[in-house]
């Protein structure tokens, strides 16, 4: 469903020799398929990860999610936008909410690209938020939260437009650890349609649960 495909990324800065963060990386999820991503601070996780969500650009290879490439042939860039917006879902370390948005029109964003109707989308981002245990909250807005609270925020957000596959980095890494492990257990469990799932994680805890585990060492996968 998911496929990465040679990865290579490397930072150019003028003046200097670049460097290669990612080295040829590949692997292939299958849908509803949970995967692990770890390694060290600094081994390119985050980088692999906005590349797999076409969040950022690869210097070679290719990420092609259902069949179609994310970086390669005719209208990529068209391609890559929607299907980052149809496909995929992603959850981030710090949230990355809105502050200025309650809570509904946050988990509404994502939507609003779309052709979906308003009042419909609404109804699904209420729905969504009673979900993850939020029903009674809905007119805050993320600051008059708590962190696991914004999180949940976030994960209903990233499946707002029922994602084939959800991006998560470190998502319970500014979470203590009974907050974060109510947070994976939402992410595991609300799963409506089997969805895929890349998750970077410094949790042993996490990455058990997860299908694979995959070690990101030197700019590749060692297993
Ligand atoms: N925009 C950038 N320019 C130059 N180097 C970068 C940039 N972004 C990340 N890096 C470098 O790439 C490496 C991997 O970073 P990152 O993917 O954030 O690692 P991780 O998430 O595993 O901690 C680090 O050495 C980092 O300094
Ligand atoms: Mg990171």
């Amino acid at each position: 469903m998911l496929e990465v495909a040679d990865i290579v990324k490397e930072y150019r800065l003028p003046g200097q020799k670049p460097i290669r963060v990612l080295d040829g990386v590949s692997f292939s999820v299958a849908a509803g398929e949970h995967v692990a991503v770890v390694g060290r601070s600094g081994a390119g996780k985050t980088t692999l990860l906005n590349i797999v969500g076409g969040l950022d650009k690869p210097t070679s290879g290719d990420v092609r999610l259902g069949g179609e490439s994310l970086f390669c042939g005719f209208g990529a860039a068209r391609r890559r936008s929607r299907l980052r917006a149809t496909k995929i879902g992603f959850i981030f370390q710090s949230y990355h909410l809105m502050p200025e948005l309650d809570i509904v029109e946050n988990v509404l964003l994502p939507s609003m690209t779309g052709r979906a109707r308003v009042p419909a989308a609404r109804a699904r981002a209420k729905e969504l938020l009673a979900k993850v245990g939020l029903g009674d909250r809905l007119r805050h807005l993320p600051a008059e939260l708590s962190g696991g609270e914004q999180q949940r925020v976030a994960l209903a957000r990233a499946l707002m437009c029922r994602p084939e596959v959800i991006l998560a980095d470190e998502p319970t890494g500014n979470l203590d650890a009974l907050t974060g492990a109510e947070i994976l257990k939402l992410l595991f469990e609300v799963n409506e349609t089997p969805i895929a799932c890349v998750m970077v994680t410094h949790s042993a805890e996490a990455a058990a649960r997860c299908d694979r585990v995959l070690k990101l060492d030197g700019g590749r996968l060692i297993t």
